[in-house]
Parts: C-alpha cells; structure tokens; sequence
C-alpha cells in the first residue's frame, strides 16, 4: 500500500506530496489537471517506466532539468521509500541524462533492486494494444508481470538486450567464428533463462485469463493464449545456439538477430488457430473483454504469486465500460481483497453510482485537482 507519494517536476507538477489511505481513492478534475500524472507516477516506481509508453525525458516538466518521484510504501516487512529521480545536474550544462534509484535511503541500487517492490497492475484504455496491436506489445505485457514478479528475469532481460545490442554491432563488423560464439553465448544464456519463465508462465496464465474472459462475456467468448516462434525447439543454452547459428547467414545480411525471445510471437487465438486472432476476428467489444479479463487475471495472478495485493492503477477506463462489462467488474472490485485502488474521473457523478453499486465498504478517498493555470 502507498502512504505517501512526493512528485517534483513530474509532467505539469512542479512540487505536490499526497497521503493516501487504504482502499479506494478517486482522483478527478478536468482534462489536463494530471490525473494520469498521478498514476503514472505510481506505476514509475512500481515498474519503473511510464504506462503511457514515455520516455523519461518526456515526463520531466517543460524547463526543469529534472524530475523526481518518491514514493512511502508499507509491505509485508514494513514500511520503505524507493525515490526515483532522472535529469541532469543542472549546474552542468553537458552533463548526461541519467537515472537514479534509491531505496530506503540507499543511493545508485540497481533498476532490479527496485522493481515489483511495490507490484501494481494497471488498467488503461490502452490495454487494447495488447489485445489488438503487433506482438511486440504482447511480450512488452509479459516481460513487465514476469519482471514484477520475478527480479531475475527482469536482470536476464537486460542483460539479453546488452547482448542483442552487441551481436547487431559484432554482425556489422565483419566478425570472425570465435567472436560470433561468444556474443552468441551470452545472448543464449539470457535467452534460454527468459524462455524458461515465459514457457511457465503462459499454461499457469490462460486458465485465470479464460476463466475471466467467460466470466464478462457470459461465456460467450473463449480466447486462448500461445506462445510460438524459432525458439520451440529451444531447451538448453546449446540449443539456442544452434538456433542462432540457423539463422546467421541471413542475421549476417541484415545485420541485426532474426531469432530469439525478442521475435517470439504470442497469440490470443479461437481453439489455438492462428488464423482466428483475437485482433483480426475479434469485434471491439470481444477485444474490449478480453483486454478486461487480461488485466483482471493479472492481478488475480501477481497476488498469488505474490501472496501480496497489488496497487491497482484504474485510469478512465470506468467509463468506457458498457454495463455488462461494468457489472463484471464491480463484481471483482467487490468479490473479495482488493486493496489500494486508484481511479481516475472526470465525471464523478458516475462514481456514486458505480459506488454504491459495490457494495463495499472501504475507505473512500477524494482527490480534487484544480486545473493548472
Ligand atoms: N513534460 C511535461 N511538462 C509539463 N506539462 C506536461 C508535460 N507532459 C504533459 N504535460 C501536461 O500535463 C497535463 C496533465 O496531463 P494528464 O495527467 O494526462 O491529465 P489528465 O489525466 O488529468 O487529463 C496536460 O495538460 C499535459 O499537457
Ligand atoms: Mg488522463
């Protein structure tokens, strides 16, 4: 649970700290008054990027050289702070952009030191990317829940795209076979560590995520999830070598890795079919649901996992919902452990009634932005 949440220089907030109580805390005000600011101020120090697919330089405030967000949290070991701050030294007109994680007071840890301490699961509008974009946005979904959940894989992860970065460099270079073995030893070290979890992952998640897609269809839809690509074949570290020496008199050509975790595919399907995606036959309301259900299974599974409940991050998406998926929804806020909610409204009027429809009786904080001049 977040207690306290300090912003300076953060998008349009210049200086602001918020208290916030334990269960449900509505944040309204008009368009523009940084509603999602909050929110993606959260998810930064939970996972450590914006929701909204920014880039850090983009959040810092127009003219300041920095921002910083700090966040109090009580865990099951008791309370923390993680503060996240990127900028430069503005005393240092060529100084670098840089990053910097600190928890409980302990400057320059490591990105994987901080992340999933405070797990979260986000609902946005843009969740139907996942649903219906390029597969880059699936394995984008995957990698955050695993690296929430799973600090190793989040550091396989990185060191994976250090690897990748220097293979594409090594490809370019004209390299010979021993240089080419070793770039592909680490990329196929990460690789295999990444695969290993993903395979885990994708059977322990579809049953939740189906539950939850019959569940707000009515069992009227059944969407399944699969995991496919060149790496199908891949057990051990060898294995992906072999995989990527297949592949690298094209990966020559090209000069960039044509193969691996990076291009593996994953699929919302009818029955498994390929041809039946979810994003080329599914209506909007069917991509609507499942990107609902998605997002449900999320946290139901980061909690088991976890054996913690994670912040939920709620932004605008209330009143997008039609009243069956909405009744559907209540029905999980209500239906038993939820924690810390965030929502955002502009239009609380559909709040009280979206309220008393919970039937619960958790803490109802209201946050009121005024809009900025
Ligand atoms: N880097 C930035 N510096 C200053 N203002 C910004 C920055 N990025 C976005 N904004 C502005 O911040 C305001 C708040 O945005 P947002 O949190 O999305 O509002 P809301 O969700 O309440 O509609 C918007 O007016 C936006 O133009
Ligand atoms: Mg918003």
């Amino acid at each position: 649970m977040i207690k306290n949440l300090n912003l300076l220089n953060f998008r349009n907030c210049e200086k602001a700290s918020y208290q916030f109580g334990d269960g449900l805390i509505f944040i309204t005000g008009d368009n523009g008054a940084g509603k999602t600011t909050i929110l993606e101020a959260i998810g930064l120090v939970s996972f450590l990027k914006s929701f909204r697919f920014a880039l850090d330089r983009e959040m810092i405030r127009f003219d300041a050289s920095f921002y910083r967000v700090e966040a109090v949290f009580a865990a099951a070991d008791g309370e923390h702070k993680i503060a996240i701050a990127y900028g430069k030294n503005p005393t240092e007109e060529k100084a670098a952009l840089v990053k910097k994680y600190t928890f409980d007071g302990r400057t320059n840890e490591k990105a994987a030191a901080i992340i999933g301490r405070i797990p979260s699961v986000v609902l946005s509008p843009d969740d139907m990317r996942i649903i219906a974009g390029d597969h880059s946005e699936r394995r984008r979904f995957l990698d955050l829940l695993l690296s929430m959940l799973y600090p190793a894989y989040f550091a396989a992860l990185q060191h994976y795209h250090r690897a990748l970065k220097l293979r594409s460099q090594t490809l370019k270079a004209r390299p010979d076979e021993a240089m080419l073995v070793a770039v592909d030893r680490e990329l196929a070290q990460a690789g295999v560590e990444i695969l290993e979890k993903r395979r885990q992952f994708i059977p322990d998640f579809t049953s939740p995520f189906a539950e939850n897609v019959a569940k707000i269809s009515s069992a009227r839809d059944a969407w399944r999830i699969d995991y496919k690509g060149d790496t199908g074949q891949v057990k051990t570290t060898d294995d992906y070598m072999a995989m990527l020496k297949d592949h690298r008199a094209n990966d020559l050509r090209l000069r960039q890795t044509t193969s691996g975790i990076h291009r593996d595919r994953i699929f919302f399907t009818q029955g498994g079919d390929t041809n039946r995606e979810i994003r080329n036959v599914g209506s909007q309301g069917q991509r609507r649901t499942a990107a609902l259900a998605l997002k449900t299974a999320q946290f139901s599974y980061m909690r088991q996992k976890l054996g913690a409940t994670p912040v939920l991050l709620i932004d605008d998406i209330l009143n997008e919902l039609d009243l069956s998926r909405r009744a559907s929804f209540i029905d999980f806020l209500g239906g038993g452990d939820v924690g810390q909610v965030f929502f955002t409204t502009t239009d609380l009027v559909g709040m009280q009634d979206f309220l008393r429809q919970m039937e619960k009786s958790a803490v109802v904080q209201n946050i009121v932005l005024n809009p900025t001049p």
